[in-house]
């Protein structure tokens, strides 16, 4: 989605707001723009359709830009093609002022009629340029941008973060949020905002989370704090627990690739610091086990990777607690009227924490009484500030648009709140809780092993990467381990590809099983592997090329029937999804890579979705 820096200081801005725009590209977007006010009041606008290089190239990296004050944007088009007109930053008519924009203005129609019978043209299709040509209107009034950006918001409906330059104010910018992630970043003689963390986590680690309502008027010397009644407010600061470092590659090849070899890693610090003398504890929430006693039913609401592990987590807690749980796409969610009330509890899962339609749902939710625990990756973000309990899954920062980290530290985080609850509610034995977390110990460990040795899975891959159309199927938790496979591969190998529950596949998909039509067969669920044997041998009767997944155990079993199978080590069967999902994704990864696809930003997507 799109991405906003700023930054005012005594340095040149461009080349820092270029620099911050590249750290955000991997969240996705089709053309990228700067603005920087002079010394003398000359507001320069440079945006271009297409890469940051682009426009990096016609700026000669910045240095053509004179200035220490500017706001930069990537687009990703919601109003309007992309285009170099619709691209932000989006200049005023008279030429003074220049905004950039995430988010959507819901009134903008009714605003741009306003603001044409006035004299105002228009130059793009956007609803951002409402919102600058607006600023414009009302700063004609008295000259005084700070009372024009209150007169704004006041007019303007929908989401926005918004980064405001006026070139009659050389020395400071503004920037406002409702419904859409901003942070003011404080450095030493200069202060930045950006949308992200990651675009100028290299220069500061010291942050406040904007809010709803607020404004911010940021210069060198400092950041002034504003709500809604214009009234001057304190923030609190956060510091960022990352650094730079784990924003960039460190000599892979892919940001995924990384991520998939830090999941070991990741999975530690997530989990072993909620261990104590073999016992899992979530000292910090809220909620108490009279409360946990009284749940009646759990949600689970997410939207893609989130929600299949959601889907995994289905399975597993049900077994764990006894209590129904259903798994809900947030973005049916929040129309379907749910039957959730104050005996619910609402587990809301997102790396971003700002996707827009986990984030409404939460909000459905809420108002229907249910208690809210999300978990979550990033720190401050929407979804976490406004759940009743948070979890982080401390997986540092997830760059590659196709998730992996972030879904194997959800993943073994609600295992974990299952055994939590289930400890609570008397619904796990000690012997089972015990051998649970005997495998949860040793997760890491198993899964670092199976990384250290991936030759088969890449040979896999060069065997498989040019076909067209692939099915997933497994059973039970094998289904659910699935859906998150196939996502990654179509994501970012375009091929198309589905998941199936293997016992629905006679019920019509399978007329699509012809000749050479490539199945991955996933028989990881020790109770159901007979059965997952008899789906392979159905599809192989209709010419189906198979390359199966299943445990050390069982593999001479499935090599009688199957020639190409990937193998991973035996855990307890809450857990063999966290290991089975490794190959799965190493899969996508290299029959990407072999097709040539730009893998950590796949085509239309983005990383945070935060638009409807
Ligand atoms: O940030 P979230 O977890 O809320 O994001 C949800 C989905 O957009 C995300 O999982 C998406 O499906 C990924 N591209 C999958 O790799």
């Amino acid at each position: 989605m799109c991405g906003i820096v700023g930054y005012v200081g005594s340095d040149q801005a461009a080349p820092i707001l270029l620099d911050g725009l590249a750290r955000l590209e991997y969240r996705g977007y089709d053309s990228a723009g700067i603005a920087v006010v002079s010394e003398n009041k000359e507001l320069q606008v440079k945006k271009s359709k297409g890469r940051l290089q682009v426009l990096s190239d016609i700026i000669n990296g910045g240095k053509s830009v004179e200035g220490v004050l500017g706001i930069g944007h990537t687009r990703w088009a919601t109003h309007g093609e992309p285009n170099d007109v619709n691209a932000h930053p989006h200049l005023s008519q008279d030429g003074k002022i220049a905004v950039v924009h995430n988010g959507i203005i819901e009134n903008y129609v009714e605003l741009r009629d306003f603001l044409k019978a006035k004299g105002y043209v228009f130059q793009s299709e956007t609803d951002t340029e409402v919102v600058t040509q607006l600023l414009s209107f009302y700063y004609a009034e008295d000259s005084d941008i700070f009372n024009a950006v209150f007169k704004v918001l006041r007019r303007i409906e929908g989401a926005y973060a918004l980064g405001i330059i006026c070139a009659d104010c050389p020395d400071r910018f503004l920037a406002a949020r409702k419904d859409a992630p901003l942070l003011v970043g404080f450095g030493e003689g200069e202060n930045f905002i950006a949308s992200d963390v990651t675009a100028i986590i290299k220069h500061t680690r010291e942050v406040a989370y904007m809010e709803d309502g607020e404004v911010a008027v940021i210069s060198a010397e400092g950041v002034s704090f504003y709500n809604i009644m214009e009234q001057p407010i304190e923030k609190e600061h956060s510091t960022i627990d990352w650094d730079v470092s784990a924003a960039e590659k460190g000599g892979y090849a892919h940001f995924m690739l990384k991520e998939i070899m830090e999941q070991p890693e990741a999975i530690r610090k997530t989990a072993f610091s909620r261990i104590r003398d073999n016992k899992v504890f979530f000292e910090d929430l809220s909620i108490g086990a009279e409360y946990i006693k009284s749940i009646s039913k759990i949600y689970i609401v997410a939207c893609g990777s989130s929600y299949h592990v959601g889907m995994v987590g289905k399975y597993n807690l049900e077994r764990m607690l006894r209590k129904p749980v259903e798994v809900c796409l947030a973005s049916e969610f929040r129309y379907c009227d749910p039957l959730v009330d104050d005996k619910s509890l609402v587990i809301v899962i997102s790396q971003s924490g700002e996707t827009l339609d986990t984030m409404a749902a939460l909000r459905e939710a809420k108002n229907l009484g249910a208690h809210i625990l999300s978990i979550v990756n990033v720190v401050g973000s929407s979804i976490a500030r406004e759940s009743d309990d948070v979890i982080y899954t401390w997986a540092g920062p997830e760059i590659a648009v196709a998730t992996t980290k972030a879904y194997s530290t959800q993943l073994v985080l609600l295992n974990m709140l299952g055994m939590y609850f289930g400890d609570i509610l008397g619904t796990l034995s000690k012997e089972e809780y015990d051998a649970i977390m005997g495998e949860l110990l040793l997760l890491p460990t198993k899964m670092e092993k199976m990384l250290e040795d991936i030759e088969d899975i890449k040979h896999f891959a060069s065997d498989y990467f040019n076909h067209s159309s692939v099915f997933f199927i497994g059973r039970n938790l094998d289904y659910a381990m699935g859906l998150e496979g196939s996502l990654k591969l179509k994501e970012i190998s375009y091929i198309h590809s589905e998941a199936y529950a293997s016992g629905e596949l006679k019920h019509g998909t399978i007329s699509l099983i012809e000749k050479g039509t490539l199945v991955i067969a996933l028989g990881t669920y020790a109770p159901l592997f007979d059965k997952a044997m008899s789906n392979v041998v159905e599809v192989q009767a209709r010419g189906a090329d198979v390359l199966a997944l299943t445990t050390e155990s069982n593999v001479s079993e499935m090599r009688k029937t199957v020639e190409n199978v990937m193998t991973v080590p035996e855990s307890h069967t809450i857990f063999q999804p966290s290991l089975g999902v490794v190959p799965l994704q190493l899969f996508a990864y290299y029959v990407a890579l072999l097709r040539g696809c730009d893998i950590d930003k796949p085509r239309n997507l983005a990383k945070s979705v935060t638009v409807e």
